[in-house]
């Protein structure tokens, strides 16, 4: 049976331009990171702060725990390694199930489901030779994942804890049109800095995640609140104690924001009635006004540290471009005039169209949208004269 005690190497994975936004979670959950990349970041921990991390991250993909760090020249070694120095009966039960996925850059191998057919192999090869039995294995990763990360000569084996991506909060029962994924909507929010409890204001709000997001992050809801599987629950040594006292933990954390104004609008009825049905499933609808209308209409609340945030169409998805342009600038002149006093932010994967805004951003914000580029642009909207 596998230590959920031992301490070893986390990597948590996220999409590029999430690991500032993921770091702050990372560091409110009281650990010390040692290493930030690109695409995650690394602390060192246990199974059981695995657990933990997989229950509270809203900005992660995966949570992957190291059994193994190794050079590795080609499959033959590979093979080598992965069925002699990992006990892999002490972490698969042998009826169970077990998935590969891997992440390959190796001269010797041209598709890296080769590599993942390997790594499958070496552990099926043991299990055979050991108990005469092995578990099944496929590509559905609901059960245990294996991840195998080979970067020229260099390779580890890792437990992927999570299985399924946490970039999905769960609650999204029906997407609308061209939704931002729950993960990155949280990485931008947090990018915000709003203080969450200041007005938060979504004019183009779509399926709503932005707006669920924002009431989630307020009132303390994390993510594991909305999930019973993950693959750390299929790992030979896995008690629920620690899971169960984790997951009150969670219900527990639920903070009442009285008095928290979160503001969802959009000008297609389709939208509003699935966000409605979103921010139900995330138990959050009645922290969230709805409103059907031109973003132009919306009645700001006077309130200090408002955030405004819009995600508009930017022209790849849907919309044309020409079209937009008067939005971008119908949005830079309505938090120009409307706005005063807030901090204004615009989610674009377009430019060009940001050009139109016509307001001078104070930070643009690497993000990716899959694999567009995007910005966030944060506008600074004086109260008063100055602007
Ligand atoms: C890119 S989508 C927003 C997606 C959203 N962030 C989500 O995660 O589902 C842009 C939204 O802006 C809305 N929209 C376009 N023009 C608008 C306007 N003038 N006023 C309000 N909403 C508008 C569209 O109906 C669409 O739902």
């Amino acid at each position: 049976m596998h230590s959920f005690n031992k301490s070893g190497r986390i990597i948590i994975t996220c999409s590029k331009g999430n690991a500032p936004s993921l770091q702050k979670e990372v560091e409110e959950l009281g650990y010390k990171l040692k290493d930030f990349f690109q695409t995650g970041i690394q602390l060192s921990g246990t199974l059981n702060d695995c657990i933990r991390l997989n229950l509270n991250l809203r900005c992660a993909n995966h949570i992957l725990f190291s059994l193994k760090s190794f050079e590795c020249r080609d499959a033959a070694q590979l093979y080598n390694v992965v069925s002699k120095d990992i006990q892999w009966e002490n972490i698969i039960d042998e009826s169970g199930y077990f998935s590969v996925t891997s992440n390959v850059q190796n001269e010797t191998i041209t598709n890296s489901l080769y590599a993942n057919v390997k790594v499958k192999d070496a552990i099926a090869d043991r299990f055979m030779s050991i108990k005469n039995r092995r578990p099944d294995s496929g590509s559905k990763t609901d059960k245990i994942v294996i991840n195998l990360f080979w970067k020229n000569n260099q390779a580890e084996i890792f437990l992927d804890t999570s299985g399924e991506t946490l970039s999905k909060h769960g609650y999204r029962k029906i997407p609308g049109r061209a939704p931002m994924m729950e993960s990155l909507a949280a990485a931008t929010i947090l990018a915000t800095n709003w203080n969450r409890t200041a007005p938060f204001i979504n004019p183009m709000c779509g399926s709503g995640t932005l707006a669920i997001e924002a009431a989630l992050i307020a009132t303390n809801r994390k993510p594991g609140l909305y999930r019973d599987n993950y693959a750390f629950m299929h790992i030979l040594g896995f008690e629920d104690t620690f899971y169960v006292k984790e997951k009150i933990f969670l219900t527990e954390q639920i903070l009442d924001i009285a008095g928290l104004i979160i503001i969802a609008n959009d000008i297609s009825e389709d939208a509003i009635n699935i966000a409605k049905i979103n921010a139900g499933a995330a138990g959050v609808a009645e922290l969230i006004t709805f409103d059907l209308n031109d973003f132009n209409e919306i009645n700001i609340p006077v309130e200090k540290d408002g955030v405004i945030f819009f995600n508009p169409e930017y022209g790849d998805r849907l919309g044309e471009e020409p079209a937009l342009e008067k939005t971008y600038r119908e949005m830079g002149d309505f938090m120009k005039q409307k706005c005063k006093g807030y901090s204004g932010f615009i989610f674009t994967g377009n430019l060009n169209l940001a050009k139109k805004i016509g307001l001078k951003p104070k930070k643009r914000i690497e993000f990716y949208n899959g694999k567009i580029e995007c910005r966030l642009l944060e506008y600074e909207l004086y109260d008063g004269s100055r602007n």
